[in-house]
């Protein structure tokens, strides 16, 4: 009997399921040079097995208990919505960028998946391993799709491969928990903004794979939820020098989306997207979203923030073109580039954040 990545109940079995479907599939070499980013990551797996989450129980057994129910099972695949692509009728730029777009995103569902799926297996607290093992299951679900979609492009990534290949970075406990968070927001932020415009523009969906994006954004909204209660089961995460790491890995989020975005230029103009707008939109909802567990924001509104953002934009394209050319010259280039990124971030980083009031219990429900 066959069944499809969508209909697994764990990360093990979808995994296995999408590795069947790429036995001798040719691995391109677009994809061997995307695999430098995103990162995959590894941690102090006991640390994190450690934690109590007693003092947010009534959240976490309601988020558990939801994903639990899984609304979303057998979600992930196609069906009659799914329109045939025509890969060789795509305009090559934009054909280009949508594959590099998506590899990348099937790639940081898996390097989640990875994760997730780690900690499980390292952990022996109930609670934990439980929703890591709920998380893995959706992450490999969603880069199961993302794979699907690929492979009719004649692109498959190997997960097993990659498992193996990548390198892992190390972050403490708290650094995962301030990156993942982040991510899985903005992840969302990203998803339900594109989701809401192709609804009111369904003529400039140029993919059905964007017909999936509402409930699948609603994964990753209920992945974030977790690490708020996470974090939320020790107050020092968020108090003291803290902060600054959190001002910094917001800034280090947000500016890496607004880079990233813009180098797939034919992509979002196919999508009828200006990256610089729809940066903004996404780094708005992500700031009122991180409001429930992070007492600063990012003053996103300061006309320094948005100058810097395109100092260092401009910078990274300057570096990108240096970057493989030999000489003194394209060497200086390169140098004086890197100084640029360097300085827009520690001006971005400068801007002086806006402080509230975190509330009492963290609890989101996906509105927007
Ligand atoms: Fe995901
Ligand atoms: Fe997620």
């Amino acid at each position: 009997m066959n069944m499809h990545s969508a209909d697994a109940e764990t990360a093990e079995e979808a995994i296995a399921v999408q590795e069947k479907l790429d036995g001798n599939m040719a691995t391109s070499m677009a994809m061997e040079e995307t695999l430098l980013s995103p990162r995959f990551y590894t941690t102090d797996f006991a640390e994190m097995d450690a934690i109590n989450v007693d003092p947010v129980r009534e959240d976490w057994n309601h988020l558990i208990k939801r994903m639990v129910s899984d609304p979303n099972k057998g979600h992930f695949k196609k069906n009659e919505d799914w329109e045939r692509v025509d890969w060789d009728g795509m305009e090559p730029n934009l054909k280009k960028e949508f594959i590099d777009f998506l590899i990348s995103s099937c790639t940081s569902e898996f390097s989640g998946c990875v994760l997730y799926k780690e900690m499980k297996r390292r952990g022996s607290n109930k609670d934990i391993t439980q929703l890591f093992q709920l998380m893995a299951r959706d992450e490999a679900r969603h880069a199961g799709f993302i794979n699907d979609a690929l492979r009719e492009a004649g692109v498959a990534v190997n997960l097993g491969f990659l498992t193996q290949k990548k390198k892992y970075t190390y972050f403490k406990p708290k650094f995962i928990y301030y990156a993942t968070y982040l991510s899985e927001k903005i992840g969302y932020a990203r998803y339900i903004t594109i989701f809401r415009h192709l609804e009111r523009h369904p003529e400039l969906r140029f993919h059905p794979i964007f017909k999936w994006f509402c409930e699948w954004c609603n994964d990753e909204f209920a992945h974030g939820e977790a690490f708020a209660l996470l974090m939320k089961t020790d107050p020092k995460l968020t108090k003291g020098v803290n902060i600054y790491w959190i001002k910094f890995f917001l800034t280090a989020v947000y500016a890496t989306m607004y880079v990233r975005d813009h180098q797939r230029p034919a992509f979002h103009e196919a999508l009828g997207i200006d990256p610089a707008e729809y940066g903004q939109e996404v780094f708005a909802k992500t700031s009122e979203l991180s409001k429930q567990i992070f007492p600063i924001t990012l003053d996103i509104d300061n006309p320094r923030w948005n100058r810097n953002l395109v100092r260092m934009q401009k910078a990274n394209v300057d570096l990108a073109e240096a970057t493989g050319k030999a000489g003194l010259g394209a060497k200086i280039a390169r140098m004086s580039a890197r100084f640029r990124v360097a300085k827009a971030f520690i001006a971005l980083y400068a801007i002086p954040s806006k402080t509230h009031q975190v509330p009492e219990s963290t609890r989101l429900e996906p509105v927007w």
